[in-house]
């Protein structure tokens, strides 16, 4: 308790830097809003930190080694000044756990994604004993009961709300279920009470967070009754969710579809590959032809809705033939805002030992791809000129001249709105677009309305 005051009388002040996904975001908030009781706040600055935390990710390849980067850029702006408290989060700290202690003696605590209900405790002691060290066993039940006894402050009008950690898929080339450990489902109240809170403190968008998140299921309760509910709370103009898996598509949740009010017509569902051998290597348990279907019912129940995607690239035994599926399934689905990546081979994957294929293949088929989603999103984008559209406005720009904003579609929107525009929805008319952003102005009628 000593200990305790002390830290509250030291103005402790905590630099977090995020890599990663919007679960690490999520996470880091969170971490935030745990470390202030017992005395931090944050900086935006190294310099003023005496707490430097580092949430790092393990998807892709040089992922550790960025991490040490970082560390040793740390250690060069600190090189005169008291070392400040390092602390490694997230799914390298998990991955790595006290080999990271080893390799790097500047680094102090390293804590796994489900220990971080741990880590007032940890600094603590650390702080009182000196003791170095990793807290990375899988206890999700622990976190989110901790997590939901501290409010979730983030306030802001679109906000991060986690419902399900870890992942039983095993897809081959995927570090996940090792980083995120076991698939967990947060008790259905527990969201809906996190929910009701973000939408008292300013929140009109949530977006529900999973690494599988329509595998959501808590006794039953299925992503689209946590949908169904949410949309309810009168303050909440748009609900989203992210990242689903194809085979967690169910009737449930593409009825939801038909019925919800404020659900969004962007469907981010990750493919992958167009090929049906190469989705059997990756052991993603499902097939193109299943993933057009739920394509097809989508688009019948409402021609608006459009997908996104994930997509890797020159995966071990990808031919020719395979390269051209993946080709035409974009052509086909003209998906839109997705990401595509060269395959990395991942520690303690399957595909970990695979034969890779020739680099030079892989960049150049990365590049095609690329080219033809880069058009897709760039005529999205262009059809929207001179039309009128539904903004969600989030902020002003960073010099306060405009105003900044989201279509139903995540896309950016950059108008002439003010301060008193943050938090509504809005109808602007498009002027101008490029590939991420597109330009217009606010309009007060609603005359030609189309997305
Ligand atoms: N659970 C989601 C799904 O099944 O689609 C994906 C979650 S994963 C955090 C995000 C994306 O990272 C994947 O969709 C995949 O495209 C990419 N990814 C994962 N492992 C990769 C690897 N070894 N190499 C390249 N990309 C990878
Ligand atoms: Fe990774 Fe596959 Fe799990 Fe997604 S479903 S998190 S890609 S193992
Ligand atoms: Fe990265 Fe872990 Fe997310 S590996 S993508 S931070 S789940």
């Amino acid at each position: 308790m000593g200990l305790r005051k002390n830290l509250n009388n030291m103005n402790q002040k905590i630099f977090i830097k995020t890599f990663g996904c919007q679960m690490n975001e999520y996470d880091s908030n969170r971490i935030f809003d745990s470390v202030k009781k017992i005395g931090y706040e944050k900086t935006e600055t190294y310099e003023d930190a005496n707490c430097y935390l580092l949430n790092t990710c393990h998807i892709r390849d040089k992922a550790k080694e960025k991490v040490y980067h970082e560390i040793g850029r740390v250690k060069k702006i600190f090189r005169s000044k008291k070392k400040p408290l390092v602390i490694i989060a997230g799914c390298v700290a998990q991955a790595e756990n006290d080999e990271m202690l080893k390799r790097e003696p500047y680094i102090d605590l390293v804590i796994g994604p489900q220990a971080y209900h741990k880590i007032n405790d940890t600094i603590l002691n650390f702080m009182e004993k000196k003791n170095k060290i990793e807290e990375t066993e899988f206890d999700a039940v622990s976190k989110f009961e901790y997590l939901s006894k501290i409010k979730n402050k983030a306030s802001k009008v679109s906000s991060f709300l986690t419902i399900q950690e870890g992942c039983d898929k095993f897809c081959h080339f995927c570090v996940v279920p090792y980083t995120r450990g076991p698939e967990y489902s947060r008790p259905f109240k527990q969201i809906l009470d996190e929910a009701k809170y973000l939408a008292d403190n300013g929140s009109k968008e949530i977006i529900l967070l999973g690494q599988n998140v329509n595998a959501y299921n808590n006794e039953g309760y299925r992503l689209s009754d946590l949908i169904l509910n949410i949309e309810k709370l009168p303050e909440i103009k748009r609900v989203r969710y992210t990242t689903s898996h194809p085979r967690d598509m169910t009737e449930d949740l593409i009825e939801v579809y038909k019925i919800s009010k404020k659900l969004m017509p962007l469907v981010h569902l990750p493919v992958q590959s167009g090929s049906n051998k190469i989705l059997k290597s990756m052991n993603r348990k499902h097939t193109i032809e299943e993933y057009l279907t739920t394509f097809d019912k989508l688009k019948e129940i409402n021609p608006k809705i459009e997908f996104s995607s994930d997509f890797i690239i020159g995966y071990p035994g990808e031919e020719e033939q395979d390269f051209k599926d993946t080709f035409n399934l974009i052509k086909k689905v003209k998906f839109i805002n997705s990401f595509s990546f060269i395959f990395s081979p991942r520690p303690g994957t399957v595909a970990e030992n695979l034969d890779l294929i020739e680099r030079k293949i892989s960049v150049e088929r990365l590049e095609k791809i690329q080219k033809m989603l880069f058009e897709n999103q760039i005529q999205m984008n262009k059809s929207l000129e001179n039309k009128i559209v539904d903004v969600l406005v989030e902020n002003l720009t960073d010099d306060k001249s405009k105003a900044f904003g989201r279509s139903e579609y995540m896309t950016s929107i950059i108008f002439n709105g003010n301060k008193s525009d943050i938090g509504k929805i809005v109808q602007v008319r498009i002027k101008k677009s490029n590939r991420n952003t597109l330009f217009g102005e606010i309009i007060n009628n609603l005359d030609q309305k189309v997305a």
